[in-house]
C-alpha cells in the first residue's frame, strides 16, 4: 500500500474516501500531521454507541465492551484494570519466561531445513506468552487464531460473515465456560483478577469482562506475530541491514523501531466516529462520519521521516506511530517490543544464515483492514 500512500499524502493529508466496496465512505488522515491530530482530538469518538443510541446489541461485536471501543470515563476505568499487569516493570519479568519459549520454538524448527517461519516460529510465542498471562491454555491457540482472524480479517463473500458471527458464537461460549471453571478454581492470573473486579460488582459488567478477554486474546494473536515476521522480511529484503545487525546485536533495540515504522503490523487505526458535526484540516464532518488514521502512511510520511522508504535500522529520531497515540496508546507496546527483540535476536543467533525461500512475488498479504501480516514466510534456515 506506500506506494498508493506515497501518491496521495501530498494531495489530501485527511480526506473522504471509499475503502471497501458495499461500505460507505470513511475520512482517512493519511499525513503524520492528520493522524496525530486525529489520535488525540477527543471529538473522534470510539464508542459507536455514543453517536449511534439506537444501534441493536446484536450488530456490534463483543469486543467493543472493551476499552479499545470506549471513551472516557469508562476508558480509564477499564483500561486501569488491565494496566498494572503491563507496565514495563512488569514486562521486564517476563523476559526469562519469553526467552524460553523463543529457544524451544527454535529447538523445534532444528533438523528441518525449510520452514513456514510465521506458523513455527513468529505465531506461538505471543500466543503463548499471551495464554499465560491472561491465565487461558496455551493448547487451544488454534481456536483461538481461528476465531480472532474472523475479528480482523474482511472478504467480498457474503458467507464469510455468516462464518464471522458463527465463530464469534463459538468464542463466547468457550469464554463462559473458561470463566465458569476460573470462578471456582482462580489463580495467580489476569483473568482472575479481571473476575475479582466484576465479582466486585461496581468495577467491571459481564459484557465488559467478555469484552476485555477477547480484546486481549485479539491484540496478542494479531500483532507481534506480524512484529516478528514483517520485521525478517525487512531484513530479509535490506540484506545490508540485516548484516549489520548480525555484527552488532546491540542494534536489536533501533532495529525493532524501524521495522514497527517501514511495515508496522498496524495499518490502520480502529474505528472512530465524528461526535458532533465540525471541521477539521478544512473539511466539514457530519455527526457519525467513520474516521480511520492510516498508521502505515503517517509512518512513512517525508516530512517527518527523512528516506521513509528506505529501512535504517540505525534511524536517530523515530516518533512512528505503529503503536497510535493519546488515551488509546497500545497498552502492549512494551511486551509486544521485548517479544519482536528477544524473537528475532534468538532467530539471528540460531540460524545467522537464515534465508527467505520464495520469490517476493509469491508471498501474500492477508485481506485485512487494521492487520498487515503475511499468510507465510516460507524461509530457509541455512
Ligand atoms: C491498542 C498496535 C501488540 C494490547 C493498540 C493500538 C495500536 C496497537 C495501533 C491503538 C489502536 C487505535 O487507537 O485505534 C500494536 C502493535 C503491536 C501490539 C503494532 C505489536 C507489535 C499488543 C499486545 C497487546 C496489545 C501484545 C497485549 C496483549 C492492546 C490494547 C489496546 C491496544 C489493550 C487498547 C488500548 C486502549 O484502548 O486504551 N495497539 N499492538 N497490543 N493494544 Fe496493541
Amino acid at each position: 500500500p506506500y506506494e498508493f500512500y506515497k501518491e496521495i499524502r501530498p494531495h489530501d493529508a485527511f480526506a473522504k474516501v471509499k475503502l471497501v466496496s458495499g461500505i460507505h465512505d470513511s475520512w482517512v488522515a493519511f499525513t503524520y500531521e492528520a493522524a496525530e491530530a486525529v489520535l488525540k482530538d477527543e471529538r473522534f469518538v470510539k464508542n459507536p454507541r455514543t453517536v449511534f443510541p439506537d444501534v441493536s446489541e446484536h450488530e456490534l461485536m463483543p469486543i467493543t465492551h472493551s476499552m479499545l471501543f470506549a471513551d472516557p470515563p469508562d476508558h480509564r476505568r477499564l483500561r486501569s484494570l488491565v494496566q498494572r499487569g503491563f507496565t514495563p516493570k512488569m514486562i521486564q519479568r517476563l523476559q526469562g519466561r519469553i526467552e524460553e519459549i523463543a529457544k524451544i520454538q527454535v529447538e523445534q524448527m532444528k533438523g528441518k531445513g525449510t520452514v513456514d517461519l510465521i506458523a513455527d516460529y513468529a505465531f506461538p510465542i505471543p500466543i503463548i506468552v499471551i495464554c499465560e498471562l491472561l491465565g487461558v491454555p496455551p493448547e487451544d491457540r488454534l481456536d483461538f487464531q481461528r476465531w480472532s482472524n474472523s475479528m480482523v480479517e474482511i472478504n467480498d463473500d457474503p458467507s464469510f460473515y455468516e462464518q464471522v458471527e458463527v465463530h464469534i458464537k463459538e468464542f463466547q461460549l468457550y469464554i463462559e465456560q473458561l470463566l465458569a471453571e476460573k470462578r471456582i478454581h482462580p489463580q495467580d492470573d489476569l483473568l482472575s483478577e479481571l473476575i475479582r473486579a466484576e465479582e466486585d460488582g461496581d468495577k467491571l459488567s459481564v459484557q465488559e469482562l467478555y469484552g476485555a478477554i477477547m480484546l486481549m486474546i485479539v491484540a496478542g494473536h494479531e500483532t507481534t506475530v506480524n512484529l516478528i515476521a514483517n520485521g525478517m522480511l525487512a531484513l530479509f529484503t535490506h540484506p545490508e541491514q540485516l548484516k549489520k545487525l548480525k555484527e552488532s546485536p546491540n542494534l536489536i533495540d533501533g532495529a525493532i523501531e524501524e521495522i514497527l515504522r517501514f511495515n508496522g503490523p498496524v495499518e490502520f487505526s480502529t474505528d472512530r466516529y465524528a461526535r458532533e458535526s465540525f471541521t477539521f484540516m478544512g473539511k466539514q464532518l457530519q455527526k457519525g462520519d467513520h474516521v480511520l488514521v492510516s498508521l502505515a502512511s503517517a509512518d512513512h510520511d517525508p516530512t517527518v521521516f527523512s528516506w521513509p522508504d528506505k529501512l535504517d535500522i540505525t534511524r536517530e529520531r523515530s516518533p512512528h506511530l505503529a503503536f497510535g497515540k493519546g488515551i488509546h496508546y497500545c497498552l502492549g507496546a512494551p511486551l509486544a517490543r521485548l517479544e519482536g527483540k528477544i524473537a528475532i535476536q534468538t532467530l539471528l543467533n540460531a540460524f545467522p544464515e537464515i534465508q527467505i525461500n520464495t520469490a517476493l512475488a509469491n508471498l501474500e498479504w492477508r485481506q485485512s483492514f487494521v492487520i498487515r501480516g503475511l499468510k507465510e514466510l516460507p524461509v530457509k534456515l541455512k
